[in-house]
């Protein structure tokens, strides 16, 4: 890495942190004003997304939310919260007067991403990447997700009692993308500590803790952009069967700079890694927790994508992000104002007992296809696809080889504020 590039990479971390303290700025000041008038036609609530008992049990608190009316605001935060599917994704498809270019997490942080570009120059950048993600190339991965998932599935056979977070549910998607970024096996190990540290970057708060792990977090970023560069810089990922390699392919005429390519990669494992370990981890809570769905399961294969639809639907691995209204923004009777952070709740929305019967049950057979847990409209999630083939083979093994799941002792649920999915949950699995 040059010098510029180091300064222009720290440059947009110091950016971010400057942005994270910018929050009480002169638009911030504006916003609270204006809060003021029309919170009084909006209800106001304690929900805090950010207080951790309630990041790692949510559902009493949407629960409220859904008795209330349709937009809340919490004062503490100064945060407006929609918990209702329909005007979630109503506001999802809003790119115009809601921007994700604030960052879509709570810490306002800007980086040249997909995630967080929005209109023309959001549709641009998601054309020039769609080419890794077409049908062809996720059949072309699928071998490698059912190897993976054989493999994993079998040592958490094989140690009766392991935490299967720690066993399956976060190895298995680092390892994946590691592949389809083109790291090599020998390579894995220093990649997966990198992006765990690197994607702490999610859930920052301006306390010492928070400082820490943003130093962590840019240190990973900084060893996976060394790597990356240095991969670039030998053309070992020219014409390979992976992600990057594909677009290196398409990208003959250079319309994507290295620099892109590395965001990219980047985005992959911020958005990719976290989200699946949730779903996989929820997955064994819930089926564990749910014997008579299991063994429906086990008596019926075809079941398996509804299986996991239901499980999107149930545990939401991204329970929430954030947006900020580019001007007024009306629901309803209420009106949101310029300049304001919204919540958009896809947890909450996915349980909303307005669309879906018994919100709070775990029903196999719900085929719940109007669940938003990949978001809606122009950022619907890439990788929707590939996680649901990684579910998918991961349920597929799991009830071949496997008569029954036990938990062993209580699952220990994590406490970050928008993405949530098991921390610890150590299994017995019985052989088949
Ligand atoms: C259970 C797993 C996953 C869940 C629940 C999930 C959820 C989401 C959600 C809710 C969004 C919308 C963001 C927004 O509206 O601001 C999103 C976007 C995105 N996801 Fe996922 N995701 C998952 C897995 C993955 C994987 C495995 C990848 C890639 C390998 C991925 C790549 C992306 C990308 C690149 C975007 C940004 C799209 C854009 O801005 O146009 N996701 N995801």
């Amino acid at each position: 890495m040059t010098l510029i590039e180091r300064v222009q990479f720290t440059g947009a971390a110091a950016k971010a942190l400057g942005d994270a303290v910018r929050t009480n700025t002169a638009a911030g000041i504006r916003a609270r004003r204006h809060a003021r008038r029309s919170r009084i036609e909006a209800e106001t609530t304690n929900y805090d997304p950010l207080d951790p008992a309630t990041a790692a049990q949510p559902h009493e608190a949407y629960h409220r939310l859904h008795a209330g009316g349709r937009v809340h605001y919490n004062p503490k935060r100064n945060l407006w919260i929609l918990s209702r599917l329909d005007d979630v994704r109503a506001a999802a498809r809003d790119d115009k007067a809601l921007s994700s270019a604030d960052g879509v997490t709570r810490t306002k942080f800007a980086l040249p991403i997909l995630i967080t570009t929005d209109g023309e120059k959001h549709a641009r950048m998601r054309r020039q990447v769609l080419p890794a993600f077409t049908k062809a190339a996720l059949e072309s991965w699928r071998p490698l997700i059912d190897r993976l998932a054989a493999q994993m599935v079998g040592e958490v056979l094989g140690t009766p009692g392991c935490d299967v977070v720690q066993r399956l549910a976060v190895p298995m998607p680092v390892r994946l993308i590691a592949h389809l970024l083109g790291v090599p096996d020998t390579d894995v190990d220093d990649f997966r500590r990198w992006s765990e540290a690197s994607v702490q970057v999610t859930d920052l708060a301006l306390t010492p803790r928070g400082a820490r792990k943003l130093a962590s977090s840019l240190s990973g970023s900084w060893s996976i952009n060394r790597y990356f560069r240095r991969q670039f810089a030998a053309g070992v990922l020219k014409g390979s069967d992976t992600i990057l390699g594909r677009l290196l392919a398409e990208n003959e005429a250079g319309s994507l700079s290295d620099d892109e390519l590395f965001y990219f990669a980047m985005l992959l494992l911020l958005a990719g890694n976290e989200t699946t370990t949730n779903l996989l981890g929820g997955m064994f809570d819930t089926l564990a927790r749910d014997p008579d769905s299991y063994h429906r399961i086990r008596g019926d294969r075809s079941l398996i994508p509804m299986a996991i639809e239901e499980q999107l639907r149930y545990s939401s691995p991204v329970q929430n992000l954030y947006r900020t209204a580019r001007r007024d923004y009306a629901v309803g009777d209420v009106t949101i104002p310029a300049g304001a952070r919204v919540l958009l709740s896809f947890g909450a929305a996915n349980r909303d007992p307005r669309v879906f019967d018994s919100p709070d049950v775990y029903r196999v057979d719900r085929n719940p296809s109007q669940h938003i847990a990949f978001g809606f409209g122009a950022h619907l999630c890439l990788g929707a696809q590939l996680t649901r083939m990684e579910a998918q083979a991961v349920l597929h093994e799991l009830v071949t080889r496997a008569s029954r799941i036990a938990l062993v002792g209580e699952t220990r649920w994590s406490t970050n504020s928008s993405l949530r999915g098991p921390a610890q949950l150590r299994v017995n699995l019985t052989p088949a």
